[in-house]
């Protein structure tokens, strides 16, 4: 008699383990299989987030204006810098770049960028319309018009090409000088995406002639 209730004991205690050891796995795979679905979709989350940047939506410093909507003298600066973009100097990269710079007088200068084969030396295309405007004794600068894009057409128009850091320093020299927010019109190879922006708003509180007294 004793000894059937403690082989019921022990088949009792032997099924309690094993249900307990298969709830553990039970829940233990339930919390593995719900922790996958939420990295799954967390990467999908961020993944849409980081191609929504790259690709789809302008950045909120590229609000791009139609041509329609700019001066005819801007329109024209903008031609003139497409126009010389295609003369560009730049084997080694393949992107050319055209600027046109208006004066106050109503004069245009424009420059394209100039490649070296020791690369550091390479000129930018604003340098290059810049240099103009000081060779003619002209320098009150008022508008700069920049165009770019690849040589070859690879990859489509592109993005407006806007003034390099060091051209940025250049143009701030020229404002100063001329007592200007001068205004930076960007444009991509085939003028389908166009920036307006003044130098103030690209390189503010920018060191400048101002600052030497
Ligand atoms: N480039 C310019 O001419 N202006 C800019 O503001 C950006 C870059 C030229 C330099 C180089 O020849 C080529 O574009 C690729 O960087």
């Amino acid at each position: 008699m004793w000894s059937e209730f403690r082989n019921l004991a022990l088949i009792c205690d032997q099924r309690c383990r094993r249900h307990a050891r298969i709830r553990a796995w039970t829940i233990a795979s339930g919390v593995v299989f719900l922790s996958t679905i939420l990295i799954v979709v967390a990467k999908i989350l961020c993944f849409d987030s980081v191609a929504a940047v790259s690709s789809s939506a302008p950045a909120r410093s590229e609000l791009f204006v139609g041509l329609a909507e700019l001066p005819a003298a801007d329109r024209h600066l903008l031609e003139r810098a497409r126009a010389v973009s295609r003369r560009a100097y730049a084997p080694y990269s393949g992107f050319g770049v055209g600027a046109a710079v208006r004066t106050r007088s109503g004069a245009v200068y424009a420059g394209a960028n100039m490649e070296n084969a020791s690369y550091g030396l390479t000129l930018c295309a604003e340098t290059s319309a810049l240099l103009q405007t000081v060779a003619a004794d002209d320098f009150a600068v008022e508008a700069i018009a920049i165009v770019g894009g690849r040589l070859d057409g690879a990859g489509g128009p592109g993005r407006p090409v806007t003034p390099c850091g060091r051209c940025r320093q250049l143009i701030v020299e020229a404002a100063q000088v001329a007592n200007t927010d001068v205004r930076v019109i960007a444009a991509n190879a085939d003028l389908s995406r166009v920036t307006v922006r003044t130098i103030g708003e690209l390189l503010p509180e920018a060191f400048g002639p101002r600052d030497l007294g």
